[in-house]
């Protein structure tokens, strides 16, 4: 069997041991949002660590735990904390645990994270609800031997964000009166923040929003089919854009800030995830 396949078994069993769960959803939490994950109700909680061959993360204010619960009735797993690129896993160690909440049942990937915006519309404290991705500036996860059992080869990436999700992320936004910014989110390996020069580069090539997350995982997830939605909390302008130079505790002071109205449309959403109506778009 392939090594990265044999691993993702191994991950598999670990969880199936401790719980017989199957979420609909599965949820990755950015900076500042890990506290979602304790709001929902809970049945079970697994610390990456006792998943044997999982890699944890070491980014303070990253917790490391999966979450397994409902929000709203709809059956979800949550990452509380996510391991990145530039912590010096491999990429497929990177994408490990979104294949991982696919094996275990996940039909929906929402994705969130805290990212700079790039777009001069853009302001600190915006949502923006990803439409598009640049991923090229990371490794391809899909990179070697093809995972068969995941999905094909050459898989098509015309849709990676889902139509029908992003309708469901637009009404519930409205409802609850808080504006969504929509737009191409492109991922760089940092951990560095972005020069001045490179943030025009980003410009130039059509993104909105920089990150060091979360593309990868999308490319992931739309290999094994599944459906992805995601937003990104634009913590500051990138740099260059505004006189002040970029600091973490600073990205994390507005990720804290924003947190809370993040939370209402993570759970407004989800919400509307799994239901019929849902599930009957889907089939549009
Ligand atoms: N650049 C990259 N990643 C980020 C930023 C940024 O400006 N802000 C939050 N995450």
């Amino acid at each position: 069997m392939n090594s990265v396949y044999e691993k993702l078994q191994g991950c598999y069993e670990s969880i199936r041991k401790r719980t017989d769960f199957v979420p609909r959803v599965a949820l990755v939490l950015g900076s500042g949002l890990g506290e979602f994950a304790e709001e929902i109700e809970i049945r079970e909680t697994i610390p990456y660590s006792e998943i044997e061959g999982f890699p944890v993360s070491t980014v303070p204010g990253h917790k490391g735990r999966f979450v397994f619960g409902y929000v709203s009735q709809v059956p979800v797993v949550i990452m509380q904390g996510r391991v990145h690129y530039y912590e010096g896993y491999s990429i497929s160690d990177v994408v490990l645990p979104v294949r991982l909440m696919k094996l275990l049942g996940a039909e929906i990937l929402f994705l969130t994270n805290a990212a700079g915006g790039v777009n001069y519309d853009f302001s600190a404290g915006d949502f923006m609800m990803i439409t598009d991705q640049i991923s090229d500036f990371v490794p391809s996860p899909l990179i070697g031997e093809n995972l068969e059992e995941l999905g094909e080869r050459f898989p098509d990436m015309s849709e990676i964000y889902d139509r029908n999700l992003q309708k469901i992320l637009r009404t519930a936004a409205k409802k609850l009166g808080i504006p969504l910014k929509e737009g191409v989110y492109l991922q760089l390996t940092g951990p560095n923040y972005e020069s001045p020069a490179e943030v025009r580069m980003c410009r130039i090539l059509g993104a909105d929003a920089v990150g060091m997350s979360t593309a990868c995982e999308a490319v992931a997830a739309n290999h094994c089919k599944m459906k992805i939605c995601g937003i990104s909390c634009i913590t500051n302008l990138a740099c260059g854009m505004s006189q002040n130079p970029l600091s973490h505790r600073e990205v994390q002071e507005i990720a804290d800030r924003t947190a809370p109205d993040f939370k209402r449309l993570l759970a407004e959403a989800i919400a509307e995830m799994g239901t019929e109506k849902d599930r009957q778009g889907e089939q549009e």
